[in-house]
């Protein structure tokens, strides 16, 4: 008996790790948070009830999550706990009759406030300036990601007023709805993956190398509490915000007193209704007890403190019918499966499709044409089928079968290499053919103007335009033919596509729509090879060799260029002088393997194209300098990089040294 609960134990602690990482580490979570609670408690519990089965390694001795690689770690000097979940009315009341109980008879109120849903910044103000700012990492230590934060306008970079020596703030920062809404269009456009809710956006960009695409981001921060002072700073909760306030940190707007649970319960319960009229992601409310001194005598658990709890929203969710199952083809081929449903209204909007996200996932739910569904948005944002109540089906409904044909234009389709996806084989299908063309034609690849999707859907139904090659010999004339075109329309086309041909040659490498060659991938292939022709040549190893690149994509690029229907394409783009050039980069083997740290203003380089060079050389670059550092390359009014670098003999180079170490000269 005893050891199937060690066994147990042992399972609970590992699936919590697994869970902390994908959350904390990846970004990626694959449980709801009340189930990762409910493993959590039942771990405490068993725990509790065999005391001498406790380790130290165990996720209830410590505040979980490991701090990601590539930013400098920085200690908190106070740690960043968590904070421990309820979900309903019942279990806040027992909350408070802890806190009642640990207080005797002293008084004490509540502060009621909005749970952000984004990720916890520790932001450290010296003499009124802001020296750094950090992620919440494990609790103790975090990522130093202060240039990303320096670029997030509503932090201020200097105190109003007057403000202990030392002042750290935490608070969340949060990418707004409408923001993600637009990075998401943006990413869809571009090819790249989309972000599952603004929470993982908020904690992606926040955790970019480069913090000029931070700075794109349009993250913003709210401060909710303090971590280190030189000086006692409030006695109340609410006042230490309106200091915040005064110093001209942001608050939210919404926190209010509650004289007791009851209040703070309605308070709630409004705001679980009103949720989705922000213009910002909140997963529950957080109740923390107002008055700072009392809090000190409650003290903290391992993970959480004893004077705060969070009410987690129950994810909204819906019921609705499916009415039908279709399969969308990609543009890779790809065939994912969607559901129409009756339309429902879930979460503020009118929701009519759900994706399925694959075949496994059918089966998995055993979700039929006819079948009574519950929906849920995932992050409140893509709706996505839960549950199918089995007992409401209607009679003779069958299971989905897969498809064994594209169901656009009736080739074969065949099972992806990992096994998940189901592609449609036919690369002149009509149904990716269109995808392809929007996606060449997109912003971040050709960014032909006016070339928008009903003119592709008419070019390839029509069967004007049967591959992108054939866009370079439309003319006006036949453009002006089709539904819908005034001639003044048709002309701006041409001119569109007549301006495509100046793009680079990164670019239209990534409008070729090569599996798994995104914009990044495309940057790197230009820099190495220069040249269409010379990618064409290359071989797998020599593309295998490429550190970005390895064996998966180098098969990839292989095959794509050494398909007879590609390669034809790619005549026709050259042509009618689609060839672009770029400087081939030789490469240098003394950046191999190397860490650089770029700092100050360059002459020749923005920071983002230098870092790029060094990774196309092999090498990597880092934010901060370490004894880990092989080379600092220091530009104009560099500060404290320098120093550091100094003071630990770290070789500093300028810029001719390192043009000089790539063998290469931009002029
Ligand atoms: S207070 C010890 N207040 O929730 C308590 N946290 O689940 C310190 N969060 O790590 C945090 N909104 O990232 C606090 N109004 C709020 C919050 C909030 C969101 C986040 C924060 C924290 C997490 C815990």
């Amino acid at each position: 008996m005893s050891k199937d609960i060690a066994e147990k134990i042992r399972s609970l602690r590992e699936q919590i790790r697994k869970h902390d990482y994908l959350y904390y580490v990846q970004n990626s979570p694959q449980i709801s948070d009340k189930k990762y609670d409910e493993l959590m408690s039942e771990l405490k519990e068993l725990e509790s009830q065999n005391p001498h089965l406790i380790t130290p390694d165990s996720a209830t001795q410590r505040v979980s999550g490991k701090p990601i690689e590539g930013f400098k770690q920085v200690r908190h000097s106070v740690a960043m706990l968590s904070i421990d979940n309820t979900y309903n009315a019942d279990e806040l009341r027992k909350f408070d009759e802890r806190i009642a109980k640990g207080l005797g008879n002293k008084k004490y109120s509540y502060a009621v406030e909005l749970k952000i849903d984004g990720l916890a910044i520790s932001l450290r103000y010296e003499k009124g300036l802001l020296v750094s700012g950090a992620t919440r990492g494990d609790g103790t230590r975090g990522d130093d990601v202060t240039n990303n934060i320096r670029t997030i306008k509503a932090i201020p970079l200097s105190l109003a007023g007057d403000a202990p020596d030392v002042l750290e703030v935490r608070g969340e920062v949060y990418m707004p709805k409408k923001a993600f809404e637009q990075l998401n269009e943006e990413r869809e456009q571009q090819g790249q993956l989309v972000f599952a809710n603004p929470r993982n956006a908020a904690a992606g960009s926040l955790k970019l190398l480069d913090a000029k695409i931070t700075a794109q981001r349009k993250l913003s921060f709210f401060a909710y509490s303090l971590g280190q002072t030189s000086e006692t700073f409030a006695k109340s909760h609410l006042e230490c915000l309106e200091k915040f306030k005064k110093l001209g940190l942001p608050v939210n707007p919404n926190i209010k007193k509650a004289a007791d649970i009851d209040e703070a319960i309605k308070i709630c319960d409004k705001w679980e209704k009103k949720r989705y009229e922000l213009g910002y992601q909140i997963d529950g409310m957080v109740i923390k007890l107002d008055q700072l001194e009392e809090r000190d005598i409650l003290g903290a658990t391992g993970r959480a403190p004893r004077w705060c709890i969070s009410y987690k929203f129950a994810a909204e969710q819906a019921q609705t019918k499916v009415l039908s199952i279709d399969v969308q083809v990609g543009k890779t081929g790809n065939l994912t499966p969607v559901a129409n449903l009756e339309p429902v209204q879930l979460a503020g909007t009118t929701v009519k499709r759900a994706s399925l996200h694959n075949f496994d996932e059918i089966d998995r739910l055993d979700v039929r044409q006819g079948d009574t569904v519950i929906i849920e948005k995932a992050g409140e944002i893509i709706p996505q089928v839960v549950e199918v109540k089995k007992e409401l089906r209607p009679k003779g409904a069958k299971p989905f079968a897969r498809p064994t044909k594209c169901p656009v234009c009736g080739a074969k389709a065949q099972k992806d290499e990992d096994g998940v996806y189901i592609r449609c084989i036919n690369s002149s299908c009509p149904a990716q053919l269109k995808e392809k063309l929007r996606y060449f034609a997109g912003r971040g690849q050709m960014d032909i103007e006016n070339l928008g999707p009903a003119v592709i859907e008419q070019l390839v139904d029509g069967k004007i335009v049967k591959d992108f090659g054939d866009l370079y010999s439309l003319d006006t004339e036949t453009l002006a033919g089709l539904e819908r075109m005034a001639e003044k329309s048709a002309k701006n086309i041409i001119d569109g596509i007549d301006k495509s041909k100046t793009q680079s040659l990164d670019r239209l490498i990534a409008a070729l729509g090569i599996r798994g060659i995104g914009v990044q991938n495309a940057e790197i292939l230009a820099g190495q090879f220069g040249s269409i022709e010379k990618i064409k040549k290359a071989t797998v190893e020599e593309l295998s060799d490429i550190e970005q690149i390895g064996p998966v994509l180098a098969q990839s690029i292989y095959e794509y260029f050494h398909d007879s229907n590609n390669l034809k394409i790619i005549d026709k783009l050259i042509t009618a002088g689609v060839n672009p050039k770029q400087k081939q980069i030789k490469k240098s083997s003394e950046l191999a393997g190397k860490t650089f740290v770029v700092t100050g203003t360059l002459e020749n380089f923005k920071r983002s194209e230098i870092e790029q060079l060094i990774k196309q050389h092999g090498g990597k670059t880092s934010s901060s300098v370490s004894k880990k550092t092989d080379f600092v390359v220091a530009g104009e009014n560099a500060g404290s990089k320098l120093d550091k670098a100094l003071q630990l003999q770290v070789n500093v180079i300028n810029e001719k040294e390192f043009l000089k170490m790539l063998h290469t000269d931009r002029h």
